[in-house]
């Protein structure tokens, strides 16, 4: 499985911290319609347990410690997300599972499209039936 990652652009003023950030098509193949982001989890959580038939996405978490289980029915990876300046591109097609390696880690995820809870495949013997027909 090819695992997508993008360093995130990222200006450093000295002393004063850090200012990431991306553009829709340029930096990201896709339009982002959306950005929702995910906080207040205790650690040890996991969460996800779908695959979208459309929506592609890009996560990053700007605190914390994240590890993003992606499975695209034949292979699986395991991607650390634990700086701010790292991005992971999860399109369309693949199973994911978010685990906090830390409480109060913050997930943050820009999508190509609104919500749209029939995009969702939510049980993995669906999901397979749907990538192997
Ligand atoms: P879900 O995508 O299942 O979260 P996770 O994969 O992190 O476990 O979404 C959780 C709930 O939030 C679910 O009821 C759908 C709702 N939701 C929205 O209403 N709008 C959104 O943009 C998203 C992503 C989720």
């Amino acid at each position: 499985m090819t695992v997508k990652t993008i360093s995130i652009k990222s200006i450093e003023t000295q002393g004063m911290g850090t200012l990431s950030f991306f553009e829709a098509e340029k930096d990201v193949g896709f339009p982002i319609r959306r950005i929702y982001y995910i906080h207040g989890v205790p650690e040890g959580i996991q969460r996800g347990g779908h695959a979208h038939k459309k929506l592609s996405q890009i996560l990053f978490c700007p605190y914390g410690s994240i590890t993003i289980l992606l499975d695209d029915g034949t292979e699986k990876a395991s991607v650390l997300l634990d700086k701010p300046d790292k991005g992971l591109i999860v399109e369309h097609n693949m199973w994911r599972d978010m685990i906090w390696n830390q409480a109060n880690s913050v997930l943050c995820v820009a999508a190509s499209e609104y919500y749209d809870p029939s995009d969702y495949i939510r049980s993995h013997d669906e999901f397979l039936r749907y990538i192997n027909k």
